[in-house]
Order: structure tokens, then C-alpha cells, then sequence
């Protein structure tokens, strides 16, 4: 065997060599797809999204009952947040109906029981009494908790608030109602 044919055979090695690493690095390249952090399926934007609406429908739900707070709950201190609600309503006996239906008495009288004030249907065809469970769901989020209330008026946050409002509407009253 000559040096030229050394050569040849050598060279033959290093290119069947060469060619078996290239293959192997293009099969890497074609086959290796780096696994993407997120899954392109986003069930799991879609599992969120629902567990949201989950906790916003909890939310809503969850107001907690007025009746602890009403055992603690401070007529004067309803007075006061009543002057939210002056505007339009008048609360004293004989009151006259105002933007809104006059509140003497409101406490367990029929939702909408006023004669001859214009209530939205939605009041209108309400068709319960208004306990202070009641109350305190409109008082909370009044459009929200009757749909079509024409009652404009964003609500009041507070439980402690909504408490100390309904005690002083319940003593607005010719038969107040024990708070606890
Ligand atoms: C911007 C005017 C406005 C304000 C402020 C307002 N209300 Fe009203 N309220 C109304 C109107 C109008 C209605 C009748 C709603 C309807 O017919 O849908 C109403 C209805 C009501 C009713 C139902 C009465 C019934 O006869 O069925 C209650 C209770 C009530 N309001 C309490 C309050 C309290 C308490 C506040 C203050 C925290 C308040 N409102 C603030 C306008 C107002």
C-alpha cells in the first residue's frame, strides 16, 4: 500500500466519519423541538377564566347576612348615612314621595307598596316584602340586585353602613321590629 492509497482509505474514513456526525446533528436539529414553556392549548387560559367568573359569582353571592350587624347597629349612626338617601326620599311619617316612594314604615312592607307612586315594573313585580335580608341586598348594589330599578343610586359598601341604615328605617316605623 502506497502513501496514495493510504491517503484515499483515510480520507474515505474521515468523510463517511464526517457524514455520520452530520446526519446525527441534522436528525437533532429536525427532531429536538425545544418544548415551549406554555402548551399552545390554552385550556388552561380557558380553566381560569372560569374559575374568575367562579369567584365573582361567589362574591355576589356571599354577602354576608346584615343580622350579626344588626345587633350592634347605632340608629344615629343611620341617621347620618340617611343623608345620602334625602335627596330623594323622605322618612318621617306622613312624608311625601319624593324622586323616590316615601320610607315611613318601609321595614316588612310590600316591595313597591306605595299607591300612586310610578315604581319601575321591576320593583313593581318584585313580589316580597322588604326584610332586612332584602334590604340589605339592594342597599348594597340596588341595580345590580333588582335588575331595572330606576332607584340611581350606587349602593352603600359598607356592611356596618347598610346595618346602621336599616335600624334607623325600621325605627322610622309605627311597629319597629326587634334587631336581634
Ligand atoms: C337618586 C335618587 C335616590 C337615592 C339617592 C336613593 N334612592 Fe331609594 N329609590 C329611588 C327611586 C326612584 C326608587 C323607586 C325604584 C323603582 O321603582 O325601581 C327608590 C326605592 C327605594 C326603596 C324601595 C321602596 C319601596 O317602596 O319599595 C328603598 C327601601 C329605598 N329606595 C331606600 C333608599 C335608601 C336607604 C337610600 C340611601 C342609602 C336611597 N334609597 C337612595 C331613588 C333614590
Amino acid at each position: 500500500m502506497d502513501s496514495f492509497e493510504f491517503n484515499k482509505i483515510a480520507a474515505a474514513f474521515l468523510v463517511t466519519a464526517l457524514v455520520f456526525i452530520g446526519i446525527k446533528e441534522l436528525g437533532n436539529a429536525i427532531y429536538s423541538v425545544e418544548k415551549p414553556a406554555n402548551s399552545a392549548y390554552k385550556i388552561e387560559g380557558v380553566v381560569e377564566k372560569t374559575t374568575d367568573m367562579n369567584l365573582k359569582i361567589k362574591k355576589e353571592e356571599k354577602l354576608a347576612s346584615i343580622t350579626p350587624f344588626l345587633a350592634s347597629a347605632s340608629v344615629e349612626a343611620g341617621a347620618k348615612v340617611f343623608k345620602k338617601c334625602v335627596a330623594c326620599h323622605s322618612i318621617d311619617k306622613g312624608g311625601v314621595n319624593k324622586i323616590g316612594p316615601a320610607l315611613w314604615g318601609v321595614v316588612n312592607r310590600k316591595v313597591g307598596g306605595i299607591e300612586g307612586f310610578k315604581y319601575s315594573a321591576a320593583l313593581k313585580g318584585y313580589g316580597k316584602n322588604w326584610s332586612f335580608e332584602e334590604l340589605n341586598g339592594f342597599l348594597h348594589k340596588p341595580m345590580r340586585y333588582i335588575k331595572g330599578t330606576k332607584m340611581g343610586f350606587v349602593g352603600l359598601k359598607k356592611n356596618k353602613d347598610r346595618a346602621n341604615v336599616i335600624a334607623y328605617m325600621n325605627s322610622k316605623s309605627d311597629t319597629p321590629l326587634p334587631l336581634k
